[in-house]
């Protein structure tokens, strides 16, 4: 198991911690490869009633690595971050997250596929596709008009705009927003906590229902959304976006 991951199973909670705190918890091949199989292995486990994903206190996750973007661009389903997206776009059990601070690109992008998340009221959430020459992923060109109609849709995917973890929970893309720290932790502990002690039979059903069309659908839009994803991370502008990143500079787009 990565280090960069840490897994805890208690009080049939299954807790899977992004840590790497060094990287602001960007996420690399092996983090991808560690929470596609430990959420799908909690699928089939009697003794998992729900899956909460965070960060650390300070830090949700800076997003995809952007030197795995540079050197190991991902294609193909079976690549470690398609397997994830899979994962939990099909999990059949609830998926909770807790975010404090930034939550970049597939940060927010996979708080479309939870069942319940957390913010930090200063969390800062956004999806700078546009901004790095590449467009968007994880289902969001559908899941984020469904959730919050095309126009704030736009203004996050077109502007790369960045929102609160009070703006996030005001236009509801979280449930609430908390003081930052160890309270948006506890909020998801809680919630998952509640999850543990009703049916699951019942909490099973209900999730399908709720999800019913929509996790088919947002499969094959992530499909679709994968290929120009890939094709525009070995193009000229993603290029240059990213190296700017790493070289700690302004990109030059000619
Ligand atoms: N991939 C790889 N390294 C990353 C990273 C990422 N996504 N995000 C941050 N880092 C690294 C920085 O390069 C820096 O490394 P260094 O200390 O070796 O120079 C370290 O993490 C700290 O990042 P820094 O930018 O100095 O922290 P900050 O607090 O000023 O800003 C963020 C935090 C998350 C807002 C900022 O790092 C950021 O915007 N990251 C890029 C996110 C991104 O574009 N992700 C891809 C989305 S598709």
């Amino acid at each position: 198991m990565s280090q960069q991951l840490l897994i805890d199973q208690s009080d049939s909670i299954l807790t899977l911690t992004l840590h790497r705190p060094d990287k602001k918890n960007a996420l690399t091949r092996d983090m991808y490869a560690a929470l596609a199989d430990a959420i799908q292995a909690a699928q089939t486990e009697d003794g998992i009633r729900a899956v909460i994903i965070q960060g650390s206190e300070q830090c949700f996750t800076s997003g995809n690595d952007v030197s795995d973007f540079i050197n190991q661009p991902p294609g193909g389903q079976d690549s470690p971050v398609s397997r994830f997206l899979k994962a939990i776009c099909h999990a059949e059990k609830p998926l909770i997250a807790a975010v404090n601070g930034p939550a970049v690109g597939v940060g927010t992008t996979m708080l479309l596929h939870c069942d319940l998340v957390y913010v930090a009221d200063n969390a800062r959430l956004k999806m700078p596709f546009v901004n790095l020459g590449l467009c968007p992923e994880a289902g969001s060109s559908f899941l984020l008009p469904r959730l919050l109609g095309h126009l704030r849709a736009a203004e996050l995917l077109l502007l790369g705009e960045e929102v609160s973890g009070q703006r996030a929970a005001d236009i509801g893309l979280a449930n609430q927003a908390l003081p930052a720290g160890r309270a948006v932790l506890n909020a998801a502990r809680a919630a998952a906590l509640r999850i543990a002690e009703l049916p699951p039979g019942s909490i099973r059903l209900t999730k399908q229902l709720i999800r019913q069309g929509v996790a088919d659908v947002a499969n094959d839009v992530m499909e679709r959304e994968g290929e120009h994803f890939a094709a525009l991370l070995r193009g000229p502008e993603a290029r240059e976006a990213l190296s700017a990143f790493m070289e700690k500079r302004k990109p030059i787009f000619a």
